[in-house]
């Protein structure tokens, strides 16, 4: 349910929404005077006015962006019948924050063009009479067309119609939504990000040293990037690249690095062959010896290595003698 009330008395109770939060009670205490909430479903926003004088549009908007967030963003017709509703009737009405930019009526707080669904003009109106009624008021508590809108002249004097949002530029650590709730705000954290204000950020497992890693956000955390070398002799198996995903994960497992393969020898009768593997059979660094059994004659190398490059080393052959 809303909570109207005067200043005075609705700051002084402590369970009053809207001054329970110390931004809203020093504002309560401000010069303005006068604050409600709400229903639950409109949001969090507490709506305030000047009473000391009227504004031009211009002024009203400066003055709500002053005090307060900025001049109303009327979101729904419950919004609406609330506003008619609890406002005082004044003889010159309420600027709100639609303003004509470019021939299009335009939200000033979000910059988007107001919908055909949203709008609510009073009869016959927008008229433009006069010419340059660029700005939009809300009838409040008229006797026609109570709570409805008419286009005016952006300098004709009105009074301010603010609203207060809990959400605040830096809120959320500018890592999530902010989404107004009563009296305070909840935070709705992009992927990656977590924690009351978004201040954490997702972590992957660390990997084994080795990569090459830049970490944007946090050690081995969410957008950090690896690339991975292997040593001459050997192949990356696997993607070489992995970055940590929003879940946690890294885009694929770390990829492995396999000694390169030679082609396997053998010996021809008459040859006996001694290997030594490093790395498995016939990789990277292995080294066969070659020797004749007797009455033969070695012709070739005597030993043969399995290097990185291939230099095209004829395999030897046994010649009998
Ligand atoms: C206007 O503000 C004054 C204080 O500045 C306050 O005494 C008065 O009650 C307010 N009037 C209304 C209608 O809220
Ligand atoms: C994470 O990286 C992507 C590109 O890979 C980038 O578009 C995005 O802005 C980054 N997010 C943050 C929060 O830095
Ligand atoms: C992350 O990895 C775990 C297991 O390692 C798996 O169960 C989970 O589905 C993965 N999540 C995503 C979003 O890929
Ligand atoms: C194989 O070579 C190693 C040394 O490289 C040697 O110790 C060993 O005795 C050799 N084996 C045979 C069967 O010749
Ligand atoms: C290659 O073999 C030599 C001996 O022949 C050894 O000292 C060296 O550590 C090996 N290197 C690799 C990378 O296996």
């Amino acid at each position: 349910m809303p909570m109207p009330g005067s200043a005075g008395g609705l700051c002084s109770s402590p369970r009053a929404w809207g001054c329970g939060w110390n931004v809203t009670r020093l504002l309560c205490f401000a010069a303005i005077s006068w604050v409600l909430v709400t229903q639950v479903e409109v949001g969090a926003w507490t709506y305030h006015y000047g009473n000391k004088s009227d504004y031009s549009w211009e002024l009203a908007r400066n003055f709500c962006r002053s005090f307060y967030t900025d001049l109303v963003a009327i979101q729904n017709q419950g919004e609406i019948a609330y506003l008619n509703s609890v406002l005082p009737r004044h003889r010159t009405y309420y600027w709100i924050g639609i303003r004509r930019r470019n021939d299009v009526w335009t939200w000033v707080g979000t910059n988007k063009a107001l919908t055909k669904e949203a709008e609510n003009w009073a009869n016959r109106e927008p008229n433009n009479k006069g010419k340059n009624q660029d700005c939009v008021e809300i009838y409040i508590k008229r006797d026609r067309d109570a709570g409805r809108w008419n286009d005016e002249n952006c300098q004709k004097e009105k009074r301010a119609l603010c609203y207060q949002a809990s959400c605040q530029r830096f809120s959320c650590s500018q890592r999530g939504e902010c989404v107004e709730t009563i009296g305070n705000y909840a935070c709705d954290c992009y992927p990656g990000f977590y924690g009351p204000e978004c201040e954490h950020v997702v972590r992957c497992k660390n990997l084994d040293p080795g990569p090459d890693c830049s970490h944007p956000l946090g050690e081995f955390s969410y957008n950090s990037t690896c690339k991975f070398q292997c040593q001459e002799g050997f192949e990356l198996q696997g993607l070489d690249t992995l970055q940590c995903l929003a879940s946690g994960n890294w885009t694929a497992a770390a990829p492995e690095c396999a000694a390169v393969k030679c082609p396997a020898l053998a010996t021809l009768g008459g040859g006996r062959l001694n290997c030594t593997h490093w790395h498995g059979d016939f990789t990277y660094n292995s080294s066969c010896a070659f020797s004749c059994e007797t009455g033969f004659v070695l012709n070739g190398a005597e030993t043969l290595e399995c290097t990185a490059l291939d230099n095209g080393q004829g395999v030897p052959v046994m010649l009998r003698v």
